[in-house]
């Protein structure tokens, strides 16, 4: 069968069929020691369903096409869903891309890494030699510009920068953290968004304290909790980032006033772990308007609540990524669709951050970042 071109399709429809699942892992046990082990199980349990299922289908079937007439009905119908739905995957995806998915006008104004003393060495750094360097120790500082439409022209110029992912750690520890603190001071924006997953353990939390005093910005400092924030211990964090003089919003409104007009900056709680309670946000008022939102898949309600902007984080970018291929994993139901950078949909732009640590501390092909926005009309 390894010498039939129908083979070949074959394999090449059940990779797709386990890229599909394994970038939709969002769903998740609720207790962070498993996610590791979860992760790695599922991506596994995939594979050998597949493996199997070619094994079995390779007894009654040799992949020519003559021979396909003999098989059983069952192989038939499962050969057939498999092809179906790698077609509906890819119909579905194409009409977000082509009707859906709108264009975003934003600039990258300038792309630098972050230059880091010679101590900080990544874990597993011999991947290098086999061309999977990771990256968790790379940081890049992106400055983009982007025109939101309908953005009313009293806020246009406006700067935001946002830290997103910490997942404090071992390595993303308060000396390394200290330094990316810095660099974003640098970028002197009008406001700070520190969009989730702060630690991964409860440990951790003591550890980060006063860290995000030294963001100071004329329009303040906001923060959301994620879901590690949550499943260590949400109420900690959050005490946490409040003695750091940092508003937690979660389900909350803060109203932002420049020359007469009002920002209408919405903080969502968490997707999987927060409240539910939209009906703050849905009610906000304000000549402009911005959703932060751990999740990107809470782009749904930027829509709903007309946000001109979505700012988010949680898929790290993919965080694990081969070259060609993309991220393997993501926690996210809509696939690679808000995985990272710019989307707009209607009138609403989102945001998706690469964040800046991981759980596990490794990132190839994805470099972590801190980025600063400055919103045009
Ligand atoms: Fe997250």
């Amino acid at each position: 069968m390894f010498h039939q071109p129908l083979f070949t399709l074959y394999l090449f429809l059940q990779f797709q069929v386990f890229i599909f699942l394994t970038n939709r892992l969002a769903f998740h046990p609720r207790f962070r020691v498993f996610e590791t082990g979860w992760t790695l199980s599922w991506t596994s349990f995939t594979l050998a369903v597949q493996t199997t299922l070619t094994v079995f289908l390779g007894r009654s079937w040799d992949f020519s096409p003559s021979d396909w007439v003999a098989i059983p009905a069952g192989w038939k119908l499962l050969t057939a869903a498999l092809a179906l739905s790698v077609i509906g995957y890819w119909t579905e995806f194409l009409f977000w891309l082509l009707f859906v998915k709108k264009p975003v006008q934003s600039r990258l104004l300038s792309s630098q890494l972050v230059k880091l003393p010679p101590r900080f060495r990544p874990p597993l750094e011999f991947l290098k030699y086999l061309g999977f360097e990771n990256q968790i120790y790379q940081p890049e500082v992106n400055e983009y510009e982007v025109f939101l439409p309908h953005w009313p022209k009293e806020f246009s110029g406006l700067s935001i920068v946002q830290i997103s992912d910490i997942h404090y750690g071992k390595y993303i520890n308060l000396d390394y953290l200290g330094i990316l603190v810095a660099v974003a001071q640098k970028l002197k924006p009008d406001l700070f968004v520190l969009t989730g997953d702060f630690i991964s353990f409860q440990k951790h939390i003591p550890a980060m304290e006063g860290l995000f005093k030294k963001l100071k910005a004329p329009l303040g400092v906001y923060a959301l909790l994620g879901n590690h924030d949550y499943w260590s211990d949400g109420e900690g964090m959050r005490k946490a980032l409040e003695e750091d003089h940092i508003r937690v919003l979660r389900n909350d409104v803060a109203m932002i006033k420049r020359k007469g007009k009002t920002l209408a900056l919405m903080g969502v709680d968490d997707l999987w772990e927060g409240t539910k309670n939209e009906a703050p946000l849905l009610n906000a008022k304000g000549d402009a308007k911005i959703l932060l939102a751990h999740h990107p898949d809470h782009f749904y309600l930027a829509k709903k609540t007309k946000a001109h902007l979505q700012i988010s984080g949680h898929c790290h970018g993919g965080q694990i990524c081969f070259p060609l291929w993309g991220p393997l994993i993501i926690p996210s139901t809509k696939g690679r669709k808000y995985v990272e950078g710019f989307v707009r949909e209607g009138d609403t732009t989102l945001f998706a951050h690469r964040g800046i640590g991981g759980y596990p501390p490794i990132r190839t092909y994805c470099r972590p970042e801190i980025v600063k926005l400055i919103l045009r009309s």
